[in-house]
């Protein structure tokens, strides 16, 4: 699946705020070793390096392009490309060093097998170190059902069959909290869900869609396919977000954050 970081980045500071929510809740005063796990264009390196300055800091993402992105932004830290199921089996190549914080923010969404996945993220840290994640759980609203929805058509339904299993599916609160409580001191999950104002309207819902959710439905289609595609759900979504007074629409979306701290073993 390819990412544009430049895409990305056009809604930079509303997909950055969870950050700083997710960060503000890490019950850690310092941090010597800590890792981004998904960096993405470096936006939520940046907030934790700004939240455990002076931490030693890998910051990784599976898409060259985020990486290069990210080196531009952030210039001294370190930066590899890896994907996230590789890096926890190999604990980052010949790097030994438990981390004290493991960052996942709008990334895991895109990994699957996360009963896998998430306990093996926490036996990486260091004794007491804290795992952080935030996924969005978006797949009910209509900007992602309209989605699906064009792609179920007889028309798409071919061309777009692995588009919706690009996505893992959220699991209910209980379930990352049975899943792992048995190997932390604590467990914090919480559900929040972000009203933005997007004063583009429409077009900006279609944009904010284009930089995550809508990349597997377009990537497989050719130019002419991409933009009936889009007209199709520019038209649905306009059946379903009503402007504002001045033209805005108020965009939710609906994300779910765990922080689950190790215990000391
Ligand atoms: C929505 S962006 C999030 C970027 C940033 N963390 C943020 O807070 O805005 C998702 C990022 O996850 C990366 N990604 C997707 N699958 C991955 C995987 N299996 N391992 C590592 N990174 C992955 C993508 O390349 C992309 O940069």
């Amino acid at each position: 699946m390819r990412w544009s970081a430049a895409r990305y980045v056009t809604f930079e500071a509303e997909r950055t705020r969870p950050v700083y929510d997710l960060l503000a809740t890490v019950p850690l005063d310092t941090a010597a070793y800590v890792i981004d796990a998904g960096c993405g264009p470096g936006n939520s390196t940046e907030a934790l390096i700004a939240r455990f300055p002076g931490a030693s800091i890998l910051a990784f993402d599976s898409s060259a392009e985020m990486c290069a992105e990210a080196r531009r932004r952030l210039p001294s830290a370190r930066v590899e490309q890896w994907r996230v199921e590789a890096w926890v089996n190999t604990g980052g190549g010949v790097d030994l060093r438990r981390p004290d914080v493991i960052l996942s923010n709008a990334v895991l969404q895109w990994v699957p097998d996360h009963a896998v996945l998430l306990p093996k993220l926490v036996d990486r840290l260091a004794p007491g170190g804290v795992l952080a994640l935030q996924v969005p759980d978006n797949l009910a609203e209509q900007s992602h059902v309209f989605m699906e929805e064009i792609a179920a058509e007889p028309e798409w339904a071919r061309l777009l069959r692995f588009a919706t299993a690009a996505r893992t599916r959220i699991e209910p609160a209980e379930y990352y909290v049975r899943l792992l409580r048995p190997r932390c001191s604590d467990v914090f999950v919480w559900r929040t869900t972000y009203y933005h104002e997007l004063r583009g309207g429409i077009a900006d819902v279609v944009e904010w869609m284009r930089g995550t959710g809508l990349r597997p439905f377009l990537d497989p289609l050719d130019e002419e396919g991409r933009s009936r595609f889009l007209k199709a759900y520019h038209r649905k979504l306009e059946t379903a977000y009503a402007p504002l007074d001045n033209g805005s629409v108020l965009f939710a979306m609906p994300r779910l954050f765990v922080v689950a701290v190790a215990a000391n073993r």
